[in-house]
């Protein structure tokens, strides 16, 4: 799926799939740096990060492994409330390994930290955080992320792993939504 496919759909390109590209080749050059040859258990927060987990993996010369946890705001459907409940969980034991969360967005801030609480209190070697986007002006809660793709104005988008209504999650690059699109 490209631009082309959803013509009159996105109002503006925010970050071009090459951009993507080239920046995830810099984080990725960074975990190298910090892990050092040591081995590395990515961990890839459904749906969203499905992108930036196959596409980040592959650029990282440290040995690694993927394992993938779902999770979900609890009760009212409103994103965000910090009460989050686990929908999968991950397949293996994280105790003294090094872990890397992968996201594709921390927009609150309140999925991450409640994943950081959860995944300490199995006892990893290392806790790490990569996110390929952020948007500063949406954290509800304060959450140190150690490689951060790009930050992002507090507007909603989509592509690249994020999506509306489940729509628009498979385009290459993150795009703004024209306001037809959600009623706007
Ligand atoms: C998105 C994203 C993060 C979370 C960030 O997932 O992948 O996990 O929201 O939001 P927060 O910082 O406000 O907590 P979402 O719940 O949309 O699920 P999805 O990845 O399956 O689309």
């Amino acid at each position: 799926m490209d631009a082309k496919d959803v013509e009159g759909e996105i109002e503006k390109v925010l970050i071009s799939a090459e951009e993507i590209d080239a920046r995830l080749t810099e984080m990725a050059a960074e975990i190298d740096a910090y892990y050092q040859g040591e081995k590395v258990l990515l961990v890839g927060v459904l749906n969203g990060a499905v992108m930036a987990m196959a596409d980040l993996s592959r650029k990282l010369s440290t040995p690694a492994q993927m394992d993938w946890m779902a999770v979900s705001s609890y009760g009212s459907g409103t994103k965000s409330s910090g009460v989050v409940r686990i929908l999968k969980d991950l397949a293996s034991d994280i105790h003294d390994v090094n872990v890397l969360i992968v996201e594709d967005i921390i927009d609150s801030g309140l999925t991450l930290s409640w994943l950081i609480a959860n995944l300490k209190s199995r006892e990893p070697k290392s806790l790490r955080i990569a996110t390929v986007l952020r948007k500063p002006e949406a954290a509800k809660v304060e959450v140190h992320v150690d490689h951060v793709g790009f930050d992002i104005p507090n507007e909603f988008v989509v592509g690249y792993g994020l999506d509306y209504a489940g729509d628009y999650r498979t385009l290459p690059f993150v795009g703004t939504l024209a306001p037809h699109v959600y009623g706007g």
